[in-house]
């Protein structure tokens, strides 16, 4: 893979102060999906589905290409199980608000989610009378099989779990966990924000019932994401937001509501951004998920070794950075993980993530205020990544 010759193609990097360590935040883009977005708002800027008009059809047209691309991204049976959504949260949200849930059901996540992996289940358990219950990891967070065996049995209605961890970028063995949790008559919905970006996805062969991400930490644009879901379950689940779009007819009384997917994608949407989303997963797919992987890893050795003796400094997750795949999360014993992010960016335009990234949760339970997040995309190189080490213990000393 050449670095080099990709980063020509992301338009935020002609500033050669910009070091860009916040990929699992947001990705930058390549032009490839600023054309396609630029396309439709200069070309074809009408909304689809609704009029007959010539705009019209070819946005239809555009819309539906787009869902192609993303059966082909995750290996998905038909396009009618692309729900397009604004981002994953979105995705979490309408399975939490649309499956069939009673009282006493459980819902099984991680002790490390994202807020949008375990408040829309919070919400759950105060309307419905579900119970969430959390299966801890080991200690250098990676996944305790054993746990989450432990808490399998037959009350459990959903397992739902980060695909892979925005606070240390382990991965979780989701094959596993699937089939255990089906052969206990659970559903399974992988949080994959942290995972559509950077490996291989077989849904399929994953047999995941949700699958839900979002665009923009994989090259796509702001405010764009995709629920997966099996299309039995879809036909099943009512619509959560409804209205235009998701009715084929209605009366002063009632609705005729569309089959998957558009029960689900109510209102006018953001063309933009599907279009430049399906852009995004196919400039993904040409430069593959191995060359990706591969390429994370090295940045991700290379930032490790190279902080690993810095004094006090201690790393959230596994101290091998092959499980941690593009990030690498850690704090400073006495040292405000913000000051130290803002002196990366002020310093040498450096930018990382500082705080709790959205782990609340974990950071409280653990006593720990902050961190820093490093997360490297295939546009990042080695001697950004030796820029980090350098500052970092420059940071160090001066603190
Ligand atoms: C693991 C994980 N889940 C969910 C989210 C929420 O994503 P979004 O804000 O795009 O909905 C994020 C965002 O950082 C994430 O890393």
């Amino acid at each position: 893979m050449d670095v080099n010759k990709i980063r020509r193609d992301f338009p935020a990097l002609n500033d050669k102060e910009t070091v860009y360590f916040d990929s699992a935040c947001q990705s930058l883009r390549p032009q490839v999906v600023l054309d396609a977005m630029n396309e439709y708002y200069q070309h074809f800027p009408a909304c689809s589905g609704r009029s007959m008009h010539h705009f019209a059809a070819k946005v239809t047209q555009k819309v539906e290409d787009a869902r192609i691309s993303l059966i082909k991204f995750l290996n998905a049976a038909k396009k009618e199980e692309i729900v397009f959504t604004r981002n994953t949260t979105e995705g979490i949200n309408l399975v939490a608000n649309t499956l069939f849930f009673k009282p006493g059901d459980v819902i099984l996540i991680t002790d490390k989610e994202h807020n949008s992996n375990l408040i829309p289940w919070q919400k759950l358990c105060r309307q419905k009378g579900t119970i969430l219950k959390i299966v801890p990891t080991h200690p250098d967070g990676t996944f305790d099989l054993d746990a989450y065996t432990k808490l399998l049995d037959p009350r459990v209605r959903l397992v739902s779990f980060g695909h892979t961890s925005n606070l240390d970028g382990v991965t979780i063995p989701a094959a596993e966990i699937i089939k255990l949790a089906h052969q206990n008559g659970s559903l399974v919905m992988l949080d994959a924000a942290q995972s559509a970006p950077h490996r291989q996805l077989n849904v399929r062969n994953l047999d995941v019932d949700f699958f839900a991400f979002s665009g923009h930490k994989l090259m796509g644009p702001s405010g764009t994401g995709v629920l997966y879901a099996k299309y039995k379950l879809l036909e099943e689940m009512e619509p959560f937001m409804v209205g235009g779009d998701t009715v084929a007819s209605s009366t002063y009384e009632s609705a005729d509501f569309l089959p998957p997917p558009e029960k689900f994608e109510a209102g006018l949407q953001d063309y933009a951004g599907i279009i430049g989303l399906g852009a995004a997963v196919e400039y993904l797919q040409k430069i593959g998920f191995n060359a990706i992987q591969k390429h994370e890893l090295e940045l991700n050795q290379a930032i490790t070794v190279g902080i690993r003796a810095i004094p006090g400094l201690k790393f959230i997750g596994p101290a091998d950075p092959a499980l941690r795949g593009g990030i690498t999360t850690f704090y400073i014993d006495g040292i405000d993980s913000h000051r130290i992010a803002l002196m990366l960016d002020q310093m040498r335009g450096i930018m990382c993530r500082s705080g709790q990234h959205c782990v609340h949760s974990w950071f409280h339970s653990r006593g720990i205020t902050g961190s820093v997040r490093a997360s490297a995309y295939i546009y990042n190189t080695l001697e950004e990544a030796q820029l980090l080490v350098d500052h970092l213990i420059k940071i160090r000393k001066v603190l």
